[in-house]
């Protein structure tokens, strides 16, 4: 069976001393996890989060990546400085980004490929509005969104990481239902299934105000293969309650 992945979000969260203390906690409650794990840090703790998960199994992820290669883009982190300093994962494409920072769906494509092409794993967030849920729009968003992707990225698409995230439940302390996610997840498995014969292979994870609660009957779906959790993943006895429902 495909081992499930729980990956935490901190955005722009953290200090030296908060995030020793924070990957201490984990690592002391961790005993055989069933699923893979990864905590995406702020760019300037990347460097000491993976010294500190050194010899474990946490994976480290980084919460964006620059589309471009090298060269004049005052600001940016390549996947090639990525991968050099040990980074696995590079969520692209979070709804954060899509709204303050304008990036449209070509850009977090060029996204996915870079990391790809550096064998850094990409997780790509889609996800609805709640104007788009209430016009009856979500599916044909999230797959415009999941079909720039697939596009670029052809037959490498088995190798990505898809992360929905209803934007309504970012945050928000809204989750989506079981079902509600269920349903999306099985129209994104589907559109991965189009484009690749190893669509049962890709991990899917839900993400939006997942916690110790729920975690357990959204991670129980057929189609839901892990958790990008934001503020709960800051907490320690929050985030192993999570990784525990992750069997
Ligand atoms: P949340 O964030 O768990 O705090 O809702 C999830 C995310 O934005 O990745």
């Amino acid at each position: 069976m495909k081992k499930k992945l729980i990956a935490g979000n901190w955005k722009m969260n953290g200090s030296l001393a908060a995030n020793e203390a924070l990957i201490k906690a984990l690592l002391a409650g961790l005993n055989n996890p069933g699923c893979a794990i990864a905590v995406c840090v702020p760019a300037i703790y990347l460097a000491q989060v993976r010294t500190l998960v050194a010899e474990s199994p946490i994976d480290v992820g980084a919460q964006d990546v620059s589309q471009h290669e090298s060269g004049a883009f005052t600001g940016e982190i390549s996947a090639a400085m990525l991968k050099e300093a040990g980074i696995r994962y590079a969520i692209v494409g979070h709804s954060e980004r899509r709204q303050y920072h304008l990036e449209s769906d070509a850009v977090v494509a060029l996204k996915a490929q870079r990391a790809l092409a550096c064998g850094v794993t990409p997780i790509v967030c889609v996800g609805e509005t709640l104007a788009e849920r209430e016009a009856g729009k979500t599916e044909e968003v999230v797959k415009r969104q999941l079909a720039a992707v697939i596009h670029t990225n052809g037959h490498c698409i088995s190798e990505i990481v898809v992360a929905y995230e209803p934007v309504w439940a970012i945050g928000t302390g809204k989750t989506a239902s079981p079902e509600q996610a269920q349903a999306v997840h099985a129209v994104l498995r589907a559109q991965l299934a189009a484009a690749t014969p190893n669509a049962e292979r890709v991990q899917i994870l839900y993400g939006g105000s997942m916690n110790a609660a729920n975690a357990a009957q959204l991670l129980s779906q057929a189609d839901i293969d892990g958790g990008l959790v934001g503020g709960a993943s800051l907490k320690a006895p929050d985030f192993l309650s999570i990784i525990a429902a992750a069997l």
